[in-house]
């Protein structure tokens, strides 16, 4: 029998808010001190049509108006990490959706106090980091 150690990609976003408060280096080097790898990275902003794109998920719900303004309003870094079970270990690291109620220890518990401002996007299966980096990276990584 063998066992299988996948690695994966997975698409980060470090949210606009981070980006504004100076976390990007405390963001990325819990990644790195994890073990994950930094494939591709890029600095730049989101135009709303790609907010849409990237959110295709939300764009009906009741909070997605003011995450659209919040995500389109400032620069942010596209991340592509990648390592074994990169999806699920990610998700893990940055920590429940509401800063306020993420676990002491993840990133949004540590240094998020809001369930819209959380510093962190990280893609949720397979099926949506190969979509999301598509998105974000459509050259190829
Ligand atoms: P979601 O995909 O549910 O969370 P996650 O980022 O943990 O995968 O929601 C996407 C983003 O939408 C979330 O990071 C912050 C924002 N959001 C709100 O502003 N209000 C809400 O009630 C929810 C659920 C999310
Ligand atoms: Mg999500």
């Amino acid at each position: 029998m063998s066992t299988s150690s996948p690695v994966e990609q997975t698409l980060v976003l470090i949210k606009p808010d981070a980006v504004r408060r100076g976390l990007v280096g405390e963001i990325i080097g819990r990644f790195e001190r994890k073990g994950l790898r930094l494939d591709a990275t890029v600095l730049r902003t989101m135009d709303g049509e790609l907010a849409d794109q990237h959110y295709a998920e939300h764009v009906d719900k009741a909070f997605y108006p003011p995450l659209r303004e919040f995500m389109t309003g400032g620069t942010l870094v596209a991340l592509v990490v990648s390592g074994d079970q990169a999806i699920d270990v990610v998700r893990a690291l940055v920590g429940a959706t509401d800063g306020r109620k993420a676990a002491a220890g993840t990133i949004r518990g540590d240094l998020a106090l809001s369930n819209r401002e959380n510093l962190v996007h990280a893609s949720d299966s397979p099926d949506s980091a190969k979509r999301e980096i598509e998105l974000w990276f459509p050259a190829g990584v």
